[in-house]
């Protein structure tokens, strides 16, 4: 396009200055490209920022920042709602009694926890374990973009009802969301229940079986794709 047509839609910039534009479009809703870390250009770098992260009241409240465990670049994600009392102790997201069921689940699925990436919505465990609220949900939101952006996994599993509105459909309930495919900036994904919920209640194994052998699945196609 000549310059002379450009002038004609003042709205438009030459192409070389569109590529300087910042093009980048958050992965979840309502987050802003400068709570994105945008900078940030590798997990470690991340996981460093957020061991010092105070954005929420959260960290005076716990031992360690759980940022995440699993495979850097893996094609499949977990995302849960915020690390327990054993992930708090240890660092790492889904290694209490949640992670346990999670793991066999994964297992009996024919997937190794070690070639996923698991983490959660907030970073910091909630005292006594309670929900945390939409400040502390909001105040993470960032890191897990930027997750999302570094890992750039093929399939995203909402494992919970915090995690699926957060990242899905703010407005979303378990019985109707769960087991279904979308897709948003060409990843997949998936709500199904939260591990801690199976342990609560027995009824709700099996739809989360045929969930994961759908997500399973899918991810086999991903990887014969490679
Ligand atoms: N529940 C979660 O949502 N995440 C964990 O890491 C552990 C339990």
């Amino acid at each position: 396009m000549s310059e002379e047509q450009l002038s004609l839609f003042p709205e438009m910039k030459p192409p070389e200055l569109e590529a300087e534009l910042p093009l980048y479009r958050p992965f979840l809703p309502g987050v802003k490209p400068e709570e994105a870390y945008l900078e940030v250009k590798s997990l470690a770098a991340l996981a460093g920022i957020m061991a010092g992260c105070s954005k929420c009241g959260l960290r005076e409240g716990c031992r360690q920042v759980v940022f995440a465990d699993g495979n850097p670049q893996a094609r499949l994600m977990f995302v849960g709602e915020g690390p327990g009392q054993v992930e708090d102790e240890q660092g790492l997201p889904f290694v209490g009694r949640a992670g346990q069921l999670l793991n066999r689940i994964l297992k009996a699925a024919s997937l190794e926890r070690e070639e996923v990436y698991i983490t959660n919505v907030v970073k910091c465990r909630p005292p006594g374990n309670r929900l945390p609220n939409p400040d502390e949900v909001a105040a993470c939101r960032g890191c897990l973009e930027a997750q999302i952006r570094l890992v750039k996994p093929n399939i995203i599993v909402c494992l919970g009802l915090l995690a699926t509105r957060a990242i899905l459909d703010g407005r979303a309930t378990m019985a109707t969301i769960r087991g279904k495919w979308f897709t948003r900036q060409g990843i997949l994904l998936m709500a199904t229940y939260h591990p801690a919920a199976l342990l609560r209640r027995e009824e709700l194994k099996r739809p989360t079986w045929e969930d994961f052998k759908l997500i399973r699945d899918r991810y086999l196609e991903v990887k014969r794709g490679d």
